[in-house]
């Protein structure tokens, strides 16, 4: 099976899918990674690793209409059975979305549905929870409201920041999202279905 992975930046959960597939022989390949921003950190280490690398800047369309055009025509290009976003900071169009049904993933983390858009660390510690984590999830035009197919859970602690608490949910989407992409390779995800794993930590 063909991967294709989006990113806008670090790449940390793009690099632990890599590492994964790579380490435990995945049954598919990660045809190319695929970023917005030509300095997106996480492309130098996909071409370290001998993955195809291309840059497809929001900033040369004038539409988002335009720029999903052309960054599904790149995608297409790799034959992809799973589009994977890790990190990828864009709003994608209805008709980008459904041309993907059923084979493209995001990470977001919170654990949805509470939090979706910008700011979940800070948005969970102003509401207060005692627990935030991270879901993987389907893609539908509502962002962060697809189907979602696995959650991880971290304890909110006395005296957490934002970056506290974001680096501690970052550690496990570095376990939560492998397993998920490797569980779609596996065959084992369809959107039709609900299967939200929880792994407890
Ligand atoms: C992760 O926290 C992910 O959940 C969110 O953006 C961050 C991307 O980090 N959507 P990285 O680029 O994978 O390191």
């Amino acid at each position: 099976k063909n991967i294709v992975i989006l990113i806008s930046g670090r790449g940390s959960n793009m690099e632990a899918i890599v590492r994964a597939a790579q380490a435990e022989r995945w049954p598919a390949r990660i045809a190319a990674v695929i970023s917005n921003r030509a300095d997106a950190g996480g492309l130098e280490f996909a071409a370290a690793h001998g993955i195809a690398t291309a840059v497809v800047s929001n900033k040369d369309y004038v539409s988002r209409e335009a720029f999903d055009a052309a960054l599904q025509t790149v995608i297409d290009g790799y034959a992809p059975d799973l589009v994977v976003l890790a990190g990828f900071m864009r709003i994608l169009t209805p008709g980008f979305v459904d041309h993907y049904a059923g084979r493209m993933l995001n990470i977001h983390p919170s654990l949805l549905p509470l939090f979706p858009g910008l700011h979940t660390h800070a948005q969970a510690l102003a509401a207060g929870v005692t627990e935030h984590g991270a879901t993987v999830h389907f893609v539908t035009a509502e962002l962060d409201h697809g189907p979602a197919v696995a959650q991880a859970r971290v304890p909110v602690l006395p005296g957490d920041t934002p970056d506290t608490l974001s680096a501690r949910v970052l550690v496990q989407e570095h376990t939560l999202y492998p397993q998920a992409v490797r569980d779609f390779v596996d065959g084992k995800l369809t959107m039709a279905q609900e299967h939200t794993q929880v792994l407890e930590h």
